[in-house]
């Protein structure tokens, strides 16, 4: 019989050997927080429900952006992973004859393609619990499962072992299947009495396997799936796994990646297939690259859009920004969050953009700064151009009509509007509206001395 299954994931605990200000569970790996990626990972089981036993910082864990709408359970003291299961009782009481899965929220590499055959030998065998484990070639830091006389299991927790127990490879790895109506009744029979004085979850199987029902054991497929992260250096390495995973299915998915080994994408982003990404580059949150685009060294977009056959060079900075097709931006170029530049137009040397819209076709391409301004398109934006746009209280806008063309030095100070097809003298400061199809030019006139350099000099 198909039983309906539930699943509880544990994340309540502070994670001590972080040694942050922040929980473990929502630190982030690949631009999202541990808790999020296991949540996920059971929302791909179709459960009826995902819960989530919450102690610290509760808030900012319910706070998090899940795929679907998650059930939160407190847990107002941590006294261990069973006391966790517990704290989830009245939802287990009133769904006796279903499944529940327990995980701990730290387990961010166990993608559900190993859970499933797991629930299905759990069905197939009609357990009371059945558990995963690993064989491990360093089992530090996790439970160890020992096989005892008549088909008792027990697990033995680092601190609570002997060093004989300790030379046992295999894990308890942290995901339990349980017949909740079985769960129920074993529960209460786990107490405190261990060296971390905790209500031990992995207790519950010796107590199974002599009481409620069968207990069985799951074998996890790859080690590399495996691994408790329970400080930031066991992060680092478990971030490399996902790291590697994301670039293997870019590279399947048709994108050229020339050096996987500098090459930082967070698991959000997408990269339409054609496109090569060059050494050192980064690529965060919810950025979404477009087909044939080349994206060259030492750049890092941000939840971005970039539309196809755009070329990025060098050194670049792109926050929350769109470029659309066939634009080229950088080398050394910062776009600041709401810059878009359009279809065809050219964005280069040291070029600074925030709150801009810039037009297709237009070029800006040497030492500029554009912020909150429209430009239209078919405009030139002459080397050294500035929008003054903050008067020290309030920003103002600048806006630059197509066809414009704004000479080099050129101050515009907003608000301040550039009409179509008109010309700025280079090196002018602008604070009057220029009208379309004029020259507008406010420098002093050159004067000259004639001999000057040769009168000085004798004096
Ligand atoms: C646990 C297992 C160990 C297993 C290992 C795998 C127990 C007793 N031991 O050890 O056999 O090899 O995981 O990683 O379960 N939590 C709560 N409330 C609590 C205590 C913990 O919600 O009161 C949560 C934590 O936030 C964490 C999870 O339960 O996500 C596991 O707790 P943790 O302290 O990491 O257990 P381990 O000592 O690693
Ligand atoms: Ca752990």
């Amino acid at each position: 019989m198909k039983r309906k299954l539930l699943t509880l994931v544990l994340a309540a605990g502070k994670g001590t050997r972080f040694k942050s200000d922040k929980i473990k569970v929502l630190h982030p790996m690949l631009g999202k927080p541990m808790i999020q990626l296991v949540v996920d990972c059971m929302f791909a089981l179709r459960p009826e429900a995902v819960y989530v036993v919450v102690g610290h910082q509760k808030d900012d864990i319910m706070q998090v952006e899940y795929s679907k709408p998650v059930g939160f359970i407190h847990q107002k003291k941590q006294l261990g992973t069973a006391h966790a299961v517990l704290a989830a009782k009245k939802i287990l009481q009133s769904n006796r004859e279903k499944t529940l899965l327990v995980i701990n929220g730290d387990l961010t590499l166990i993608p559900p393609e190993t859970l499933r055959p797991m629930l299905i030998q759990h069905r197939k065998e009609g357990n009371a619990l059945t558990f995963l484990s690993a064989e491990m070639a360093d089992p530090t830091g996790f439970g160890r499962v020992s096989y005892q006389k008549n088909n008792v299991i027990r697990i033995f927790e680092e601190k609570d072992a002997t060093p004989a127990q300790l030379r046992i490879k295999e894990v308890n790895v942290g995901v339990y299947l349980f017949k909740i109506e079985e769960l129920l009744g074993a529960l209460p029979k786990i107490s405190n009495k261990n060296v971390k004085g905790e209500f031990y979850l992995t207790d519950i199987i010796e107590i199974m396997s002599r009481g409620e029902g069968r207990v069985g054991v799951h074998k996890a497929p790859v080690e590399q799936e495996i691994v408790g992260i329970n400080d930031r250096y066991e992060l680092a390495k478990a971030v490399e796994i996902l790291r590697q995973r994301k670039i293997i299915s870019l590279a399947e998915s048709g994108v050229t990646i020339y050096d996987p080994s500098t090459t930082w994408i967070d698991l959000d982003v997408k990269i339409g297939r054609d496109t090569t990404v060059y050494s050192s580059v980064v690529l965060e949150g919810k950025t979404v690259i477009g087909q044939r685009c080349k994206l060259y060294p030492f750049i890092h977009v941000r939840d971005s859009r970039i539309g196809h056959e755009v070329k990025i060079l060098t050194s670049t900075m792109i926050e929350e920004s769109t470029i659309e097709r066939g634009a080229q931006v950088g080398p050394f170029t910062h776009l600041r969050p709401k810059s878009f530049v359009r279809a065809g137009a050219k964005v280069g040397n040291f070029v600074e953009m925030k709150n801009t819209v810039f037009g297709r076709g237009s070029k800006a391409g040497h030492f500029s700064y554009l912020g909150d301004t429209e430009v239209k398109d078919n405009v030139n934006i002459g080397a050294g151009t500035i929008t003054c746009n903050y008067d020290g209280e309030k920003k103002h806008k600048t806006l630059i009509e197509e066809g414009a063309f704004i000479g080099s030095g050129t101050e515009l100070v907003a608000p301040v509007k550039i009409g179509k097809d008109s010309y700025v003298g280079a090196g002018s400061t602008i604070t009057n509206n220029v009208s379309s199809g004029a020259l507008a030019i406010s420098r002093s006139k050159q004067v000259e001395k004639p001999g000057w350099r040769r009168k000085k000099r004798k004096k």
